[in-house]
């Protein structure tokens, strides 16, 4: 599929085809293009523990169900389980030198190993390797994780899988995954085939891009231009707004089959 129609395409799906297998290799493509996102100080902030949902004991499932994702959890075959490593840090010198080594960061810009050792190291990144606690630690984990997280969900849809990330009840799985104790619990990603067509419904409203977004200063809108907006909707990026006219009789079509209140 082309990129943009993967954007285009993604929706929150909450109701999967919770008897079907997902491939392996088709997780294994997830993983990749989130291992393949950009990083900051190129450590991988991002961890992720696969668990597939019939592994899963009962009592552990219920368990992990919070008011907002109970059913999305029970009904989604996969479950990938994503952790922020407030260690990543640590390694951060080595891997920036190995950035200078293969030609990622030149002395163009300034780097060099000594500027690693010598500036970068002990004035920006071991402070914040010494205090995970920061919140200038956490926006920059946080980014990172969801930027790699955002990848593994584009390469799903595009893989024609339904993704939902989640929140669940943290301490609940850890008996299962046994994540070490530096890995803060971010979100759960559900992975299956959707149950519901693939436009879940139309694309969800969001905010006109002048509404969020600024030129040169805040309060002067980004302004949209007609004829790109027009060539993003060729592209399939920008799609048919929900609600859709069946919307409603497919959620109900979806209540029967599933046995669920309408
Ligand atoms: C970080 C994050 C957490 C979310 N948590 C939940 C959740 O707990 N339950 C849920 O039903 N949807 C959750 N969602 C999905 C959003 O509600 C969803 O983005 C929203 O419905 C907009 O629709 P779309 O994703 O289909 O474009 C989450 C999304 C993100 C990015």
């Amino acid at each position: 599929m082309e990129f943009k129609e993967v954007v285009g395409r993604r929706r929150s799906i909450r109701y999967f085809q919770s008897w079907r297998k997902v491939e392996r290799e088709k997780i294994q493509i997830m993983l990749e293009a989130a291992r393949l996102a950009s990083c900051a100080v190129n450590a991988t902030f991002l961890k992720a523990i696969v668990v597939i949902r019939d592994n899963i004991p009962r009592e552990t499932l219920d368990a992990l169900k919070t008011p907002v994702s109970a059913l999305t959890i029970e009904l989604a075959p996969v479950h990938i389980y994503t952790y922020v490593d407030m260690a990543a840090y640590k390694g951060a010198q080595a891997r920036l030198k190995k950035l200078v080594d293969v030609g990622a960061l030149n002395a163009t810009h300034g780097w060099s190993h000594k500027f690693v050792d010598e500036f970068v190291w002990p004035n920006i990144l071991k402070p914040l390797a010494d205090n995970p606690n920061l919140a200038s630690v956490a926006a920059s984990a946080a980014s990172d994780a969801g930027i790699a997280i955002c990848q593994a969900m584009l390469a799903g849809v595009d893989e024609g899988l339904g993704v939902c990330l989640t929140a669940f009840q943290h301490d609940a799985i850890n008996k299962l995954v046994k994540a070490p104790k530096e890995w803060i619990p971010l979100f759960v990603l559900l992975v299956g085939y959707p149950a519901e067509s693939w436009e879940a419904g139309g694309q969800r409203p969001r905010p006109p891009l002048e509404e969020i977004f600024f030129e040169g200063e805040y309060g002067k809108p980004f302004k949209a231009d007609p004829k790109v907006t027009e060539q993003m909707k060729a592209a399939k990026m920008i799609q048919a707004p929900a609600p859709l006219p069946w919307r409603k009789e497919e959620i109900k079509a979806l209540a029967r089959m599933f046995g669920l209140p309408e």
